[in-house]
């Protein structure tokens, strides 16, 4: 989209009728419009019309062969998009679905190319949002959908990340609150045996094994010496404008490793914003900040809450935003453990620091 366009904003789409009407219209159209999902908002398109597609491409400044996923509210769009449907995918699907799941499977005929940057596969997934599944349902199509930002930039987890990224891109956002998840939805690639997850989410690689057995998580994940396999995981994203490292290991040891290089960072370069994010709640914590504090790191973000991993998983893009909006120049992030939801985690801020890491 070259010429700029005026966004609306819908302020609460789960009851406004009117917003979804605008949106089904524009959608069925060949336009695009961004919505909630319980991950992370998405920039939707018709799936099967090549302009509407390209128009995504267009808005987040996407490369061409980075394939979307296509979002679906119904079990009968299926046999449209998608040739064929494995075993282990129909149990993923009865299990898991509406969820945090995409299923990569092969191809149908009705999608546009584009949707799939022409490889012979599709991945699809229903999400658990009352309002990304109102809306596909009323528009009847499957909804191509990548994430609301634009190319490079972390995942928009509220409507007003959205609006940063892509006001006078897009004709409209619907707001649908703060997203549960806020990191993207697990990738499974079913066209492989035993299946393989291309990209961690929250449902996390025990949850799959326990209903299908056998699943393989792609070696080029969670280090730097592979290359993934799946097209989009190769491009850095999620990368902040500061420097960030990701500290590993005991929480204590961290704290001790961030002092000292809060000092040293701070003795070469005393103009320089440094930012700490803090992923745990230890005892000590409000002396330690405040001595970072007297130090002059201008920027510490710590978790609200109980500072579990899903808290960490919901606002870790958030976070990131907010250290770019400080113009912070050097990030220094406390990692959490490569289990569950957080081997997602993990992935996320190992790829935000370009793989960046001490381990202590
Ligand atoms: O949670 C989510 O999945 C969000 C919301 C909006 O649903 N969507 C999302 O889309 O994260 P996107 O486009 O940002 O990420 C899609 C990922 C990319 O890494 C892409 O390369 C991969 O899925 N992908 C899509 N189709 C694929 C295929 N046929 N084979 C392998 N990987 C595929
Ligand atoms: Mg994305």
């Amino acid at each position: 989209m070259n010429k700029s366009r005026e966004t609306t904003v819908v302020m609460d789409a789960r009851k406004d009728d009117s917003g979804y009407e605008t949106a089904v219209k524009l959608l069925q159209a060949g336009e695009v419009v961004a919505f909630p999902t319980e991950t992370v908002y998405g920039l939707g398109a018709d799936a099967t019309n090549d302009e509407a597609v390209r128009k995504i491409f267009e808005a987040k400044g996407r490369p061409a062969d980075n394939p979307l996923i296509v979002h679906i509210a119904d079990f009968q769009q299926l046999d449209a998009i998608v040739s064929e449907i494995p075993d282990v995918a129909r149990i993923c699907m009865e299990k898991f679905w509406p969820g945090p799941l995409t299923l990569i499977l092969p191809k149908g005929p009705t999608l546009s190319k584009y949707v799939t940057a022409n490889l012979p596969s599709v991945g699809i997934r229903m999400p658990n949002h009352p309002v990304a599944m109102r809306l596909i349902r009323q528009t009847g199509l499957p909804i191509a959908a990548p994430s609301a930002n634009r190319s490079g930039r972390p995942s928009p987890t509220c409507a007003q990340h959205v609006w940063e990224d892509l006001k006078d891109r897009i004709p409209l956002i619907l707001d649908g609150g703060e997203t549960a998840v806020g990191l993207e939805s697990t990738v499974l690639d079913c066209t492989v045996s035993p299946p393989i997850i291309l990209r961690p989410g929250e449902i996390t690689q025990e949850m799959l094994q326990q209903v299908i057995g056998d699943v393989s998580m792609d070696a080029g994940l969670l280090e730097e010496h592979h290359a993934p396999k799946s097209p989009g995981m190769k491009y850095t994203h999620y990368a902040p404008q500061g420097d960030m490292t990701v500290l590993e290991g005991d929480p204590k040891r961290i704290r001790t490793s961030i002092r000292e290089l809060c000092q040293q960072m701070l003795l070469e370069q005393p103009n320089q914003r440094v930012g700490v994010l803090l992923t745990t709640n230890q005892t000590g914590d409000e002396a330690f900040c405040e001595q970072l504090d007297q130090m002059g790191v201008e920027w510490i973000i710590r978790p609200q809450g109980n500072a579990d991993i899903q808290e960490t998983g919901q606002h870790l893009y958030q976070w990131l935003r907010e250290f770019d909006e400080k113009n912070v120049a050097k990030i220094l992030a406390e990692g959490v453990p490569v289990q569950g939801f957080g081997a997602a985690v993990m992935n996320r801020m190992r790829k935000a620091a370009g793989h960046s890491i001490i381990r202590v």
